[in-house]
C-alpha cells in the first residue's frame, strides 16, 4: 500500500493505515489535559499523529509553538475543507502562532490551475471563510508559496539531503513525471520548516494538522529536518544517552558547545570521545532525550546549522459525502459548500444517505445505524458541540426512538444556522484580508 497525496482515493481503514505507516494512535491520554479540547480531538476524528508529545509538552509548559498548514485552493470550500481550519482556530485559541500556506505552486503543478486562478480562489473563498469562521489576525500569517522566497530557498537547499530513489519510492514518480510536480513536495517541506527560521520565530515545536493523504509529505519533512541537524541524541546500545555529531566540520568546537549546553541542564557525568564524534551522558535517561535535543537544537543556528525540531503532525478522518461517497467539489450533491444557502443545504441533507432501516417499522424494531449515517457525521463533525447531546442522538437512533425524517430536519435546521452565521460574517471578512497577509 502507498499513500498518494494527489489521488482521490478515500481511506477507510484508519487502523491499518496507522499500523502500516507507523502513525501513532491519538489516544485520550494525549488530548485529555489540553485546555478545552476541541470536539474533533475528543471524538476520534483525529485518529493519529506523529510526534504530538512535543506539542503537548509545549502547551503544558507554556512554551512557544507554531501551527503550519496549507490549503490547495481549488474551487469552492466545503465542509471537508472546514475541518482543518476548525482545528487551527482551536490551536490559535490556546496560544499557537499560526502560519498558513496557500499552495499555489502545488495547485499549478498537480491540478493544472494558474497562479492567478489559485489566488482568486484563495482571496474570494478560502481566506474570507477562515476569517468568518473565527481565525484572528493576531499572531497569524497567510502567504502564497509563489511569493515567499524563504520557503522556495529552503526547498532548494534542503533538497540536498534527498535523492531521486527516495522520491520515487515515496511518491511513485517516474520518467514521465514533470519537474514542477517532482519538486512540489520539497516546497511543502519548505512550508513546514520555514517557521523554524529565526525570522519566523526560531526553532520550536510545530504542528501540521492534515488529512492522512498528506502523510508522505510529513515523513519527508521529518526526514529532512533530521538530516540537516548537527547533533543527534539517541539511546545507545548499552542504555546510555549519547550525542553524536552528524558532520565532519568543526568537530572540537561542536563538541565543546554540546558539553557546555548539557552541563547547563545539570548533567554531570559526561564523557567526550572525539574519535567517535560523541559525548556520552551517564546520568541521563531516555526521558531526558527531548530536553537535551531541544537545548542542542537552539545552539545549531549559531554554528551554521538549522536546528530543526522534527515537525509534528495530526491526521484526521475524512467526512463522508452526503451521497455516501467522498465529499468532493466536483460532485455538488455530495458536498455542502460554505456558500450554499440554508435551503440548498437542507435539500442535500434531505436526500442524504442515512443509516436508517428500509421501513419505519423495522427501524422502530431494530433501530438505525448512526455509525453508517452521514447525517450523524454532520452532527459529530460540525453541528453539535455538547457531547451529551450527541450521545443522546446516538442512543435514541440505536434504540429506534428517533426516525430519520425528524433527524434530518434537525440537522437541516442546525446547518442553516451555521451557514447563516458564516455568511453574515463573510460580508465584512473580505475587507479584513489584508491584516492576515504578510
Ligand atoms: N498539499 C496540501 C494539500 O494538498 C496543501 C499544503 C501545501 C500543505 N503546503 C502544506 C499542507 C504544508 C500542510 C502543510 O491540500
Ligand atoms: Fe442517521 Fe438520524 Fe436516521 Fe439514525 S435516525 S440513521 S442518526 S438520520
Amino acid at each position: 500500500m502507498k499513500i498518494d497525496p494527489w489521488s482521490s482515493t478515500t481511506y477507510q481503514n484508519y487502523k491499518r493505515l496507522r499500523d502500516e505507516f507507523g502513525i501513532e494512535e491519538f489516544t485520550e491520554k494525549i488530548w485529555r489535559d489540553l485546555p478545552h479540547p476541541h470536539k474533533l480531538l475528543r471524538r476520534g476524528v483525529i485518529f493519529g499523529h506523529r510526534g504530538f508529545q512535543l506539542i503537548h509538552d509545549a502547551i503544558k509548559n507554556k512554551k512557544p509553538w507554531a501551527i503550519l498548514t496549507g490549503l490547495m485552493p481549488s474551487g469552492k470550500m466545503h465542509l471537508g475543507h472546514k475541518m482543518v481550519i476548525d482545528q487551527v482556530i482551536y490551536y490559535q485559541s490556546i496560544g499557537a502562532d499560526i502560519h498558513i500556506a496557500v499552495a499555489d505552486i502545488e495547485a499549478f503543478a498537480t491540478r493544472g490551475y494558474t497562479l492567478d486562478e489559485t489566488k482568486h480562489y484563495a482571496l474570494t473563498e478560502y481566506i474570507p471563510n477562515y476569517i468568518a469562521l473565527g481565525l484572528k489576525p493576531e499572531k497569524c500569517q497567510i502567504y502564497f508559496q509563489s511569493q515567499n522566497s524563504d520557503v522556495k530557498d529552503l526547498a532548494y537547499l534542503l533538497g540536498k539531503k534527498v535523492n531521486w530513489s527516495q522520491m520515487q519510492a515515496t511518491y511513485g514518480f517516474n520518467g514521465q513525471s514533470n519537474m514542477t510536480h517532482i519538486f512540489s513536495p520539497l516546497i511543502q517541506t519548505g512550508d513546514i520548516l520555514h517557521v523554524q527560521l529565526e525570522k519566523y520565530g526560531g526553532n520550536r515545536p510545530t504542528l501540521v494538522p492534515v488529512g492522512v493523504d498528506q502523510d508522505p509529505h510529513i515523513r519527508l519533512s521529518r526526514d529532512i529536518a533530521q538530516a540537516h541537524r548537527l547533533y543527534n541524541v539517541i539511546k545507545t546500545r548499552d542504555d546510555k544517552i549519547g550525542i553524536f555529531l552528524k558532520t565532519d566540520e568543526n568537530i572540537p568546537q561542536l563538541l565543546d558547545t554540546a558539553e557546555k549546553t548539557i552541563q547547563k541542564l545539570n548533567f554531570k557525568e559526561l564523557k567526550q570521545i572525539t574519535e567517535y564524534k560523541a559525548i556520552y551522558i551517564n546520568d541521563a535517561e531516555e526521558k531526558d532525550i527531548q530536553k537535551i535535543d531541544e537545548a542542542l537544537s537552539k545552539t545549531e543556528t549559531k554554528q551554521g546549522g538549522y536546528g530543526f525540531l522534527p515537525p509534528s503532525a495530526t491526521f484526521h478522518r475524512f467526512i463522508t459525502g452526503l451521497t455516501g461517497e467522498k465529499m468532493s467539489s466536483s460532485k455538488p450533491e455530495s458536498a455542502i459548500f460554505l456558500t450554499d444557502s440554508p435551503k440548498e443545504a437542507a435539500k442535500k441533507i434531505m436526500n442524504a444517505k442515512t443509516g436508517g432501516a428500509v421501513t419505519l417499522e423495522e427501524q422502530k424494531k431494530h433501530g438505525g445505524q448512526p455509525d453508517k449515517c452521514v447525517v450523524y457525521e454532520l452532527f459529530l463533525y460540525h453541528l453539535i458541540e455538547d457531547d451529551k447531546e450527541l450521545q443522546e442522538i446516538y442512543t435514541s437512533c440505536r434504540n429506534g426512538k428517533q426516525m430519520c425524517g425528524q433527524c434530518k430536519k434537525y440537522a437541516s435546521q442546525l446547518m442553516g444556522e451555521l451557514l447563516t452565521d458564516i455568511q453574515t460574517k463573510r460580508k465584512t471578512a473580505e475587507k479584513k484580508i489584508k491584516q492576515y497577509l504578510e
